[in-house]
């Protein structure tokens, strides 16, 4: 069982605190608005409200909002998220669909990484499932990338929690190219599966 911590009250929050709570871990639910996050944390049961800005409870802190919100909620936080682990979960596309809102050869996680202090580690994770997907309990894999190998073990017992397969990438100069399937994966419901019901999956054959 991990302690989760998540920021946000979106759809990612959601569908993960519920995956979260169906696979038996201590989940905190934090908002901006305090009201609403109780709402959430009602409407899934069983999990604690924290406050936005304080040390999140969860050794575990998903940073579910946009990315033009990232690196200010972090700031916010400052050393309140010192020796916690921090997946980011972004997919920083720019409106148009075509590119990236990070700084040319970065990524939202390195850029969440040079944010956070030094005792935390950041690791990428979920931005290759969509929200929707991920919310009826269904088996698929989850992309990680990150640099700090107990930081990365704990995310992946935390998938395994999930029910979902933790598929380790590589280092976290891997989640460049995990936010560029990302933006993949939106061309590919804009064009050739022509809908946003399917998952990316690694087939690996004997
Ligand atoms: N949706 C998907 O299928 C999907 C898949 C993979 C990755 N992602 C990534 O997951 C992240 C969240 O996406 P989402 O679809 O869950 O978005 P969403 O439904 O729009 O929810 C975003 C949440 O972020 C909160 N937020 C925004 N700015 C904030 C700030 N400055 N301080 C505190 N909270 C703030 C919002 O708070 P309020 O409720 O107070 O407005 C809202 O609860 C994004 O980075 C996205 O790229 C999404």
């Amino acid at each position: 069982m991990s302690s989760i911590s998540i920021i946000g009250l979106g759809n990612m929050a959601g569908a993960l605190a519920g995956r979260a709570l169906a696979g038996g871990n201590a989940v905190e639910i934090i908002g901006r608005d305090r009201v609403k996050a109780k709402e959430l944390a009602a409407a899934l049961g069983g999990a604690t409200v924290g406050t936005f800005g304080t040390a999140p409870a969860g050794h575990i802190v998903i940073l579910a909002v946009p990315y033009a919100s990232v690196l200010p909620v972090v700031a916010h936080y400052g050393d309140a998220l010192a020796g916690k682990v921090i997946i980011d979960i972004c997919n920083p596309i720019a409106p148009d669909l075509k590119g990236f809102a990070t700084p040319d050869g970065s990524s939202a996680a390195h850029e969440v990484a040079k944010a956070v202090p030094a005792s935390a580690h950041v690791v990428k994770a979920f931005n290759t499932v969509f929200g929707h997907i991920l919310a009826p309990g269904r088996q698929l894999d989850v992309l990680f990338a990150g640099d700090d190998t107990r930081a990365k073990t704990s995310v992946s017992a935390f998938i395994e929690s999930l029910g979902l397969r933790p598929l380790d990438a590589g280092g976290l100069e891997v989640a460049r190219w995990l936010e560029a399937a990302g933006l993949l994966m939106i061309s590919l419901a804009n064009h050739g599966v022509g809908n946003f019901n399917f998952t990316l999956g690694v087939s690996i054959l004997s």
